[in-house]
């Protein structure tokens, strides 16, 4: 009776009808139940016998019987019980009352609903932030969960994602490539992805590995930046397109060249034909060879302009730089020479090649040869000056792990109050008409996207330089 007493839980003993007969001193601490009470009165306050009763189960099959009940306390405040019921038999077996122990799970219950509310609260953000979400097995890559943003952004339902493999997702063909490199990196920067329709999604990637039920997996974010990529193209064409105008001059002066020499070849041939003197064979394969590699040269400066014109498509791929700045710089040769302006090449032969586009590229280097012509026009147009005074050293060399270039002028240099300036949009200190203040901070955006960095020295009255520095190492 003792022990009956000080069991840390209330027990209740019943008859068939329900009424208590008999209870021990925790029960009566927690319901104060008056003499004669019905079961569901003093546990619940109920004038009947509850629905799903598990002391009418162990009256009926004389079993032991569970359940999970809900009551109300003596302050009115709701609690929670696991129930047991089991039978108690009379010496001839007949079941002749319950006993009913019940013990209280208000607390855990309570924990319970607290973490079920903040799980489900964190199951809405992770649905409804604008990032693709993805749950991945560590080892076969499959997709294992993914949230709502995914089909706005990706076109597949989440049961469809969750049949793929998060590489099927990939455009390239190189799609063992990123497998490897997701199991080895934390950021994938402007990855081609594909939508569901076919097109092509530009994306940022964020890997971190992690555990979810109890196996290790990759959470990983995906950020759609196609929008973005495609307002900086535009900007980007609209600045080349500037250049372009700019670059016109320069290749009237080269396509010259090659014209006059198709223009002498043609007459010295027409003359002779047309005074019927024979030309030596030897001389007129020369000739017509003349021609036919003149007319290549021209064909290969139309090509480039072309080439350059096009909006760039960001195919990355290895570069020497040392080819890229011989070429830039020749398309301005001529237009250099005019104005007096020697170019100094002091390029490093030996340069390993870097991973870039090749289009881009060139477009930072003429942004960069045009900024140091303006600053040496501005600094010496019409004063008398010597040799060497106007001059344009672009260098290459290598430190095993970085490419740098430099293009180094004998302008003004840049004053100290705007250096901070210089590769904002927009800044610009030439007149309107002449400068956009595009050039380089297109040339920045373009630099740091194959992973570079390019900033500006410059040393009072003795120009400017440019610094690029681009990693060796395949960022892609
Ligand atoms: N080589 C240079 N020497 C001196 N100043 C320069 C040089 N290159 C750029 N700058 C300064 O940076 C500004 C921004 O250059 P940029 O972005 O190319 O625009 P823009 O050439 O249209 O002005 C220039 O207006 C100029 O003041
Ligand atoms: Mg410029």
């Amino acid at each position: 009776m003792n022990l009956f007493d000080l069991v840390p839980c209330s027990i209740t003993v019943q008859d068939k009808n329900y009424k208590i007969i008999k209870y021990n001193r925790e029960f009566a601490d927690k319901f104060s139940p008056r003499e004669g009470d019905y079961c569901f009165k003093a546990y619940k306050g109920r004038n009947k016998k509850c629905a799903d009763c598990p002391l009418e189960k162990t009256f009926m099959d004389g079993n032991i019987h569970f359940d999970e009940q809900r009551g109300v306390n003596k302050d009115g405040t709701t609690v929670h019980w696991i129930v047991k019921t089991s039978p108690i038999k009379n010496s001839a077996g007949e079941i002749i009352a319950a006993m009913e122990m019940s013990i209280n799970i208000t607390q855990q219950k309570l924990l319970q609903d607290k973490l079920k509310k903040s799980e489900s609260k964190y199951y809405a953000i992770f649905n409804n932030i604008p990032n693709s979400v993805f749950v991945l097995d560590a080892e076969s890559l499959k997709i294992r969960d993914c949230n709502e943003s995914t089909e706005t952004n990706y076109g597949y339902t989440r049961k469809e994602m969750i049949e793929k493999s998060f590489t099927d997702l990939f455009q390239d063909k190189n799609k063992d490539t990123f497998a490897s490199l997701i199991k080895s990196s934390s950021i994938i920067n402007k990855v081609k992805h594909q939508h569901k329709d076919g097109s092509t999604l530009f994306v940022d990637i964020r890997i971190s590995p992690s555990e979810y039920h109890d196996r290790k997996v990759f959470i990983i974010s995906s950020s759609n930046i196609t929008q973005r990529l495609e307002t900086e193209q535009q900007l980007i064409q609209a600045s080349k397109l500037t250049t372009l105008g700019e670059m016109a001059t320069g290749v009237a002066h080269e396509l010259n060249q090659p014209l006059s020499v198709i223009k002498t070849a043609s007459t010295f041939i027409m003359k002779k034909t047309n005074k019927q003197e024979t030309i030596e064979n030897d001389i007129l394969l020369t000739m017509l060879s003349k021609i036919d590699s003149n007319v290549d040269r021209a064909s290969k400066i139309i090509n480039h302009m072309r080439l350059f014109s096009r909006k760039s498509t960001l195919e990355f791929e290895k570069i020497q730089v040392n080819d890229l700045l011989d070429r830039a710089f020749q398309i301005f040769s001529q237009q250099l020479k005019i104005r007096g302006i020697d170019v100094v090449s002091e390029t490093d032969k030996d340069l390993p090649v870097i991973t870039a586009d090749p289009n881009s590229l060139e477009q930072v280097f003429i942004n960069l040869i045009l900024n140091a012509r303006d600053a040496i026009e501005e600094k010496w147009g019409n004063k008398g000056n010597k040799p060497g005074d106007k001059k344009i050293i672009y260098k290459t060399h290598s430190d095993g792990e970085h490419v740098f270039v430099e293009v180094r002028d004998t302008g003004g240099g840049i004053p100290e109050a705007i250096s901070e300036k210089i590769f904002e949009p927009f800044f610009t200190t030439k007149e309107v008409g002449k400068g956009t203040g595009l050039g380089l901070s297109i040339s920045y955006g373009i630099i740091k996207d194959c992973g570079g960095r390019i900033y500006a020295e410059s040393a009072k009255d003795n120009g400017a330089a440019f610094i690029i520095k681009f990693p060796i190492k395949d960022t892609m």
